[in-house]
């Protein structure tokens, strides 16, 4: 039965390119469970866009000489053209600074309002000595109140996982200028958190499937939830929707706040813009599923304020529901952990970087996209090497999958020009057909709970079998036993089909060419298309990705068509020199020095 299922991809800052540790937490993972979501037969709704608010936008604005509206404008497109070339595929991919978001947020805020659960306190917020601006949270850094680690945030630390908030810091100091920052009453707006205490609760007990780390992660927070601010000292974002405040200069929405809900108003973009308005809801109205995609600093927005905005919005625990009627909670916070590289934090600011632009230009989308999926932060910690990227292109892509297509196809090719018919089939014909066919139930059901790594592993083995198989039985050594020399390159042209299938959610691009040497005409797997619109609501135009992912793709094995002409093979990845090791190495050492 067909469900929908919401891909709910974190929304990356306006404010750079996109480098491969922010595509390793948010962009892959969602993408290949997206796809196989597709090609399993359900109705997939996967939205983003660029986060484009706040100080973190401000502070880089600053950085440029540019405003901040210039910045997010640039790097809007900059990072849409960074994702499409990875091929996701969005759904839609848009921005926060449309009207359309401008007035989901608001119709949030006040329903939030209405019940009750957003209210008026004072608090102490801490402000830049030297521009009088507001510092965000996650810009004052200090000494943790509870577990005393230096490097804690004014939002939480990373050691023991407590939510804080800038005042608690000791010693606190500004990220901008290591300065302490100033702090002065000011009057913001409250999520009032503790009134979801009960609701968090019973509903994280419900998410048994979850990742254990984010799972414990979330419950830990739950433990000491407090009113948090949901407005900030700014004059970057959305207005206050409320009389006195709207008008006001000063004071905005807290970025956090408005982010969170773009997955809502992304979606309520998308049906307007494939004009049914209401194609939204059956995506959020409890009848489906829910995934949503980060790297795990950003966990506690997801599994706390974000059900709780959506709790308190459908008029629960009290209250009535916002036009957008009783919206549903997450069904799952998939959330990797940290990549690393060469031993180091990445850091656009200090040239610990490697931006994914200039990864697809040299090695192409799908050798990045192997690489993430097969190595990448799934569930701990993973440090990304130039070495293991060569070796792993090398071995498993050109070596493994790439040889295995080339191999077969070209025989194929050479010798017949199209698909053959088998003659009687053999005991290790059906053996390696029979494990190949398979596979499908297992990857797919690992796909399904985002167990990329293992779903990638068992591929792999597939394409490890069908080799081994086209070894064994030498169908180049056939030449007096044609009968049979057809019937193994039919069996290893249905491996290959298989293989490829399996492989279209981690390499779309490649199974892409496989489908086409084999005779396929019709697309494959669709890719993400740049297109430029109008704001719907009278705003400024800007890019947007969309697609036609409604393609032939299915996940389940095709029988070939035989006598179907066939192509000679198209190399799918290059084979990298070990020099490019150094040369990669070269480069960061190069940037960090000018840096
Ligand atoms: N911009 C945030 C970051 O890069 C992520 C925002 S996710 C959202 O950490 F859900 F809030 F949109
Ligand atoms: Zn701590």
């Amino acid at each position: 039965m067909s469900r929908n299922v919401l891909t709910a991809v974190a929304w990356p800052y306006a404010n750079g390119p996109r480098h491969i540790g922010h595509v390793a937490g948010f962009g892959v993972p969602s993408d290949v469970f997206s796809r196989y979501q597709r090609m399993a037969g359900n109705a997939v709704l996967m939205v983003s866009g660029t986060d484009e608010h706040g100080t973190p936008i401000q502070v880089q604005a600053d950085r440029e000489g540019v405003t901040a509206r210039e910045l997010a404008d640039r790097y809007n497109r900059v990072i849409a053209e960074d994702l499409q070339g990875l091929g996701l595929s969005y759904d839609l991919f848009t921005r926060t600074t449309t009207r359309n978001h401008y007035s989901v947020v608001q119709g949030m805020f006040s329903a939030l309002h209405r019940n009750g659960y957003v209210t008026e306190r004072s608090q102490l917020s801490a402000i830049d000595p030297a521009t009088g601006r507001g510092l965000p949270d996650r810009y004052v850094e200090g000494t943790c109140p509870i577990c005393g680690y230096d490097g804690a945030r004014g939002d939480q630390c990373d050691s023991c996982g407590n939510q804080l908030d800038p005042q608690d810091l000791v010693n606190p100091r500004s990220k901008i200028d290591g300065k302490p920052p100033q702090f002065v009453e000011s009057a913001q707006f409250f999520l009032e958190l503790p009134a979801f205490a009960d609701a968090l609760g019973g509903w994280l007990q419900t998410r048994t499937d979850w990742r254990p780390n984010v799972l414990k992660f979330s419950e830990n927070l739950l433990k000491d939830l407090r009113p948090r601010a949901i407005s900030r000292d700014l004059d970057w974002g959305v207005p206050i929707p409320l009389p006195g405040w709207s008008e006001r200069g000063d004071k905005r929405l807290y970025v956090w706040f408005d982010a969170v809900i773009g997955y809502l108003s992304a979606s309520v973009e998308w049906a307007r813009r494939t004009g049914d308005p209401d194609a939204w809801r059956p995506f959020w109205d409890g009848s489906g599923d829910s995934r949503y995609f980060m790297g795990k600093d950003n966990v506690v927005f997801h599994s706390v304020i974000w059900p709780a905005i959506l709790l308190g919005a459908s008029g629960k625990p009290a209250g009535t529901p916002s036009e957008y009627g009783d919206l549903q909670l997450p069904s799952e916070v998939v959330s990797s952990e940290f990549l690393t590289m060469e031993g180091k934090k990445f850091s656009s600011s200090r040239s610990v970087v490697i931006y994914v632009r200039d990864v697809l230009e040299r090695y192409g989308a799908d050798a990045l996209r192997y690489y993430l999926a097969a190595a990448g932060p799934e569930t701990s910690d993973t440090d990304f090497t130039w070495e293991q990227f060569v070796t792993r292109n090398n071995t498993e892509l050109v070596a493994g999958w790439g040889n295995l297509v080339n191999r077969t196809v070209s025989m194929v090719e050479k010798n017949l020009g199209a698909i053959p018919g088998p003659g009687e089939l053999l005991g290790p014909d059906h053996a390696v057909l029979d494990a190949s066919q398979a596979a499908f139930g297992p990857v797919g059901e690992l796909l399904a709970r985002s167990q990329q790594k293992a779903a990638l592993h068992e591929v792999m083995k597939v394409v490890a079998e069908a080799n081994k198989y086209l070894s064994d039985q030498a169908p180049w050594k056939l030449k007096d036993d044609p009968a049979r020399r057809d019937t193994v390159l039919h069996v290893a042209l249905q491996l290959v089909d298989d293989a490829k299938t399996l492989l279209t959610p981690f390499l779309p691009d490649s199974s892409e060419k496989v489908h086409r040497m084999l005779g396929g005409t019709a697309v494959w797997s669709g890719q993400p298309e740049l297109r430029e619109v109008e704001d719907l609501d009278g705003g400024p135009g800007y890019p947007v990705l969309m697609g036609d992912y409604a393609t032939e793709a299915v996940w389940e094995r095709r029988p070939i068509r035989v006598g179907q002409a066939v192509d000679k093979p198209v190399p799918l990845f290059a084979k990298l020199d070990p020099s490019v090791v150094d040369d990669e190495l070269a480069r960061l050492a190069d940037a960090a020095e000018t840096a």
